[in-house]
């Protein structure tokens, strides 16, 4: 599983899912599942695109992985936008924020243990 910073100006990307119920209104950094052969960049590119309607390229890992109960491991990926302007064609909402409102915001479980390193990169902490 792969999931995106994108980072424009000192803020984050996040976006609010809508499901399972248990996750529905939390935010996360947006991603899915890599499917067979897709290398973590491709998988990233194309989820983006379904998600976001917006072009990436990229990137460093950024964070540790986070083993899912499922065995899969999901993996952060801080990733430049490339074109367009994203738009939440698979989430509630989008929304960027700064390094303070990043500790303040309802994040899935899964990617809570990113903020510190998330934080380095935004501004406003
Ligand atoms: O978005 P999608 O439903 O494909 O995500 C599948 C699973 O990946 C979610 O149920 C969630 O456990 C995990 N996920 C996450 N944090 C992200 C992206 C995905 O926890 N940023």
């Amino acid at each position: 599983m792969v999931a995106a910073a994108i980072i424009v100006d000192g803020r984050l990307l996040l976006a609010q899912r809508t499901r399972p119920p248990e996750l529905a209104g939390l935010w996360e950094l947006p991603g899915g599942k890599a499917e067979a052969g897709e290398t973590a960049e491709d998988a990233l590119r194309r989820e983006l695109r379904e998600e976001l309607g917006v072009e990436v390229s990229g990137g460093d890992r950024i964070g540790d992985d986070v083993p899912l109960p499922d065995g899969r491991v999901l993996r952060a990926y801080r990733v430049e936008l490339v074109s367009g302007t994203p738009v939440a064609l698979d989430h509630a909402e989008l929304r960027w924020v700064d390094g303070r409102e990043l500790g303040d915001i309802d994040l899935v479980g899964n990617d809570r243990g990113w903020v510190p390193d998330l934080r380095v990169h935004l501004n406003g902490w």
